[in-house]
């Protein structure tokens, strides 16, 4: 028998504590929340890739009528960065949310568990770590990696 054990390191910083190009991602994906189309639940969510030529790329989420159908900021960040940047890789994502209160959650935003697996493939494709940066009020997470918020991923290449 053998146990294993599965730990994610995550960094916790303040605004100032980011490097100038994790600070501009959190700037725009605070700045994305506003196209955020959210009549049913109130809570804006808004995702910035940032790509490897340098293009930031955002997305918030839409809602809809028939509830399936409508999609999380990361995803709709992602699938527009895929399919109009398709040889460009990923090499950041920020994420931030205002909550029912209408002010920036708390507690840092993290992606839902199809978002993380939508990214994952991303991550994949790039062949390097993508770091994923949850944004909260006053704390921000630094993730190094899609990976780390996905243990024993589903992957078939
Ligand atoms: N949402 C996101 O945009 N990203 C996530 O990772 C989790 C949830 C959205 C979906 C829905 O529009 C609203 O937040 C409430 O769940």
């Amino acid at each position: 028998m053998k146990d294993i054990e599965i730990i994610t390191k995550i960094s916790e910083r303040s605004y100032n504590e980011l490097s100038d190009t994790e600070r501009k991602l959190v700037d725009a994906a605070r700045k994305a929340t506003e196209g955020s189309y959210a009549p049913y639940s109130h809570f804006r969510v808004g995702a910035a890739i940032l790509l490897d030529n340098g293009e930031i790329v955002t997305g918030a989420n839409q809602e809809n009528a028939a509830f399936p159908s409508g999609t999380c900021a990361e995803r709709s960040a992602c699938y527009y960065a895929g399919a109009n940047y398709p040889d460009a890789h990923f090499d950041m994502i920020a994420i931030a949310a205002i909550g029912t209160d209408g002010l920036e959650t708390a507690v840092p935003t993290a992606p839902c568990g199809a978002c993380r697996q939508a990214l994952l493939q991303y991550e994949t494709i790039a062949g390097h770590n993508v770091r994923v940066i949850l944004v909260g009020r006053e704390t921000i997470y630094i993730v190094p990696s899609v990976r780390a918020l996905l243990p024993l991923t589903f992957a078939e290449f």
